[in-house]
């Protein structure tokens, strides 16, 4: 029996998010069944394009609350990640964990509820992924890397082995987390940036070599 799901936010992220939703469907025989999405704000643009996708708008966050589902938290910014899933955390709902096919994942993971593997995503070996962590398209996490809560990674990034990546932060398109690395928690590395020193809590760096 397919298990029911419900995407939180209906831009272009979650609508992402539904086309691994099907993805998973079409690889291993129906295991998820859509119910639809909720958002607080939707927009007239975004409720279109969920039409076109013959998805359902089900209403504000808050009507998660009354539903029997698994969710997944479609918003890429980590900091409104991290607001969605404490807010969620109190309808005591689980969410689920979506790995695309053509995501690559190895040897003695652990990945939390919530992850998010986008097709292309690679991630070898002794890696942890924390809950509602996002790999975006071919981003790449080395061995022994340790990510925290809501933590996206945009398209192309690498994560080199044995970084420590703290909860909320933001790795910016095609950039490189040089090997053992700590970004610390809420911080943003630029999109192209090479990170090759540590990045302390709530700081952007940008360029290569990245500084603040
Ligand atoms: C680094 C970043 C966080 C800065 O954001 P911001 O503070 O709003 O920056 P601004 O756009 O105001 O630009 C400020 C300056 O930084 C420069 N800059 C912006 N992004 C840069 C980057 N990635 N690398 C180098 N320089 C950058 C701008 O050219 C500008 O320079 P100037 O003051 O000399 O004109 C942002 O540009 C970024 O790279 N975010 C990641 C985005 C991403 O991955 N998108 C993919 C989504 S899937």
């Amino acid at each position: 029996m397919p298990e029911p799901i419900v995407i939180i936010g209906c831009g272009g992220h979650g609508r992402e998010i539904l086309g691994i939703v099907t993805a998973i469907n079409e690889h291993r025989g129906d295991t998820w069944k859509v119910l639809g999405f909720v958002d607080d704000k939707p927009s007239d643009t975004n409720l279109r394009l969920l039409k076109r996708l013959d998805a359902d708008y089900l209403g504000p966050v808050a009507a998660l609350a009354a539903m029997d589902a698994r969710f997944v938290i479609g918003i890429g910014d980590p900091r409104v990640r991290a607001r969605i899933a404490e807010r969620t955390a109190a309808y005591g709902l689980k969410a689920a964990q979506l790995v695309h096919p053509d995501a690559t994942v190895g040897l003695d993971n652990a990945f939390s509820e919530g992850v998010v593997l986008f097709p292309g995503a690679r991630v070898t070996t002794n890696v942890t992924l924390g809950p509602h962590v996002h790999l975006n398209q071919n981003a790449t996490v080395g061995h022994d890397s340790v990510l925290g809560d809501c933590t996206q990674v945009n398209p192309l990034a690498a994560v080199s082995g044995s970084c420590s990546i703290g909860p909320r932060v933001l790795i910016g398109t095609t950039a490189a987390v040089l090997q053992g690395i700590a970004v610390g928690s809420g911080a943003t590395v630029g999109a192209g940036a090479c990170v090759v020193r540590d990045v302390p809590e709530l700081t952007t760096v940008k360029g290569v070599p990245a500084r603040p």
